[in-house]
């Protein structure tokens, strides 16, 4: 299976940090935040992957991830996102890259603490259709919320005000070659974004569309909070490790 990494957007959320840098360059504890989907995908055995990023840093990735080799990397790709017109516009620019093979993708701004491998290999197994990562949080509300019924989602709502659930789906995303056919049906959403929960939903309605529970711990990045999150939750990690 192929990896892509979203790591476009303009992260202003995080301004004034992301005022002369892309958000996937800021540190979480001792590493580039860039530096972990691409650990998740190699651990899970995935070392052909597609970095799709934008702004006027984009040159820096190349500076910092080369060739990718010195991450575990087979080949790194690069494409380049005009704008931020969504997780799924981003993703749009994948097709060529995958060339009909399923997917693994990963937003930039994810760091997982444990592996991947097991969900990535059940979707291996998978006939077809997509699958998803769930995670039960205190404070769904700024995220992709799953509705889940007789163990199914039975919905996701992005961004709702009154969840349905405390289950939301994270940025790992797994699909068929179907993906791109259905960006290109998506239209804009209130926020002007083609919503990567679109492309969910449109699974979900086709009956193609399953989950797994992450196991581990998870962050964003992307606010301030999540991103102090995220760098102490690495660093305990990483303490644990050198004890
Ligand atoms: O982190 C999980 C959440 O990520 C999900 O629960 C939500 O359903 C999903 O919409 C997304 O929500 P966010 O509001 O956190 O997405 P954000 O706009 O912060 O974008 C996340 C990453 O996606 C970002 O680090 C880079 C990539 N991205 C985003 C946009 C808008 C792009 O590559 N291009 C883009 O245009």
């Amino acid at each position: 299976m192929k990896g892509v990494i979203l790591a476009g957007g303009t992260g202003s959320r995080l301004y004034p940090l992301t005022s002369i840098t892309n958000k996937h360059l800021l540190p979480i504890y001792n590493k580039p935040m860039i530096y972990y989907p691409i650990f998740s995908l190699v651990e899970a055995g995935i070392k052909d992957v597609l970095l799709v990023t934008g702004g006027e840093m984009a040159g820096d990735f190349l500076r910092l991830l080369g060739n990718g080799r010195e991450l575990g990397l087979s080949r790194l790709s690069y494409t380049y996102q005009r704008g931020s017109g969504g997780i799924a516009a981003a993703l749009s620019l994948a097709e060529d890259f995958a060339e009909k093979e399923k997917i693994a993708v990963i937003l930039g701004d994810n760091i997982i603490g444990g592996s991947i491998k097991k969900y990535v290999d059940s979707f291996q197994m998978q006939k077809d259709g997509a699958r998803v990562l769930l995670r039960e949080v205190e404070h769904p509300e700024r995220f992709g919320v799953a509705e889940i019924g007789n163990e199914k989602i039975v919905s996701i709502e992005e961004k709702p005000k009154k969840p349905k659930s405390n289950y939301i789906v994270i940025g790992v995303y797994m699909y068929d070659s179907q993906v791109f056919d259905i960006i290109r049906g998506l239209k804009p959403s209130g926020r002007g974004e083609l919503e990567i929960t679109d492309v969910n939903n449109y699974y979900l309605k086709k009956g193609g569309l399953t989950y797994d529970i992450l196991d581990g711990f998870w962050s964003d990045a992307g606010t301030f909070d999540s991103l102090l999150l995220a760098n102490n939750l690495v660093a305990e990690k990483e303490r644990k490790k050198s004890n």
